[in-house]
């Protein structure tokens, strides 16, 4: 994966795995990333996938509808470059911190591959395959960042993506903001606060 690195500035803080929504790259969320774990070195890859020109980590058919054979495919190159990356840098297992398709991506490489992220923040996730398999990641803290207004993602939707993540293991804080999908204040509050708990 093309990536951008920001080595940590202080000792002992959790790396972020920092994933863009779709027509983001690999430098758009670094000053997110910088403003909600100051101090920790910042992993950011860009989609490998193209559509209409706009970076993405997976493809779709349509909005919401998803290709999860390619869904699949990419999260395991995620958790390798992940893998790589870590040994590459001197990493820890990273927290993701995901938003929209990149939210969707982490959810996917939570699912498939246990261990691979010490936790994640999702973005405005939604339910990324619909027979993920059982993973086992007993434990592992994830904060879910839903919109109640949201267009893209229907409320029943993120309640689904709890109950799946919950089933696998993970410790799941899942809050409906009065939002979008669109990333707001409140997000990055809520983010902040759960990064400075968990990571
Ligand atoms: C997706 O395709 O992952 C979701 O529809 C979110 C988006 O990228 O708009």
């Amino acid at each position: 994966h093309r990536h951008r690195f920001e080595p940590a500035t202080e000792a002992g803080r959790v790396p972020l795995l920092l994933l863009h929504g779709t027509g983001g790259d690999e430098t758009d969320l670094l000053p997110l990333g910088a403003l909600l774990a100051p101090g920790a070195a910042l992993l950011s890859p860009r989609g490998e996938v193209l559509e209409n020109g706009m970076p993405r980590f997976f493809r779709r058919l349509a909005e919401g509808v998803f290709d999860e054979a390619d869904v699949r495919l990419r999260a395991d190159r995620l958790a390798a470059f992940v893998g790589s990356a870590r040994e590459a840098y001197g990493l820890a297992a990273p927290m993701a911190v995901g938003f929209s398709n990149g939210a969707n991506i982490a959810a996917a490489l939570l699912l498939r591959h246990p261990g691979v992220l010490a936790g994640a923040v999702l973005i405005r996730a939604m339910v990324p395959l619909a027979e993920p398999g059982a993973a086992g990641f007993a434990g592992t803290p994830v904060l879910l960042l839903s919109g109640a207004s949201d267009p893209i993602v229907p409320a029943e939707n993120a309640e689904r993506l709890t109950a799946l993540l919950q089933a696998a293991g993970a410790a799941v804080e899942h809050r409906v903001l009065p939002a979008g999908h669109g990333l707001g204040q409140m997000d990055i509050a809520l983010a902040r606060d759960f990064l400075a708990r968990e990571g």
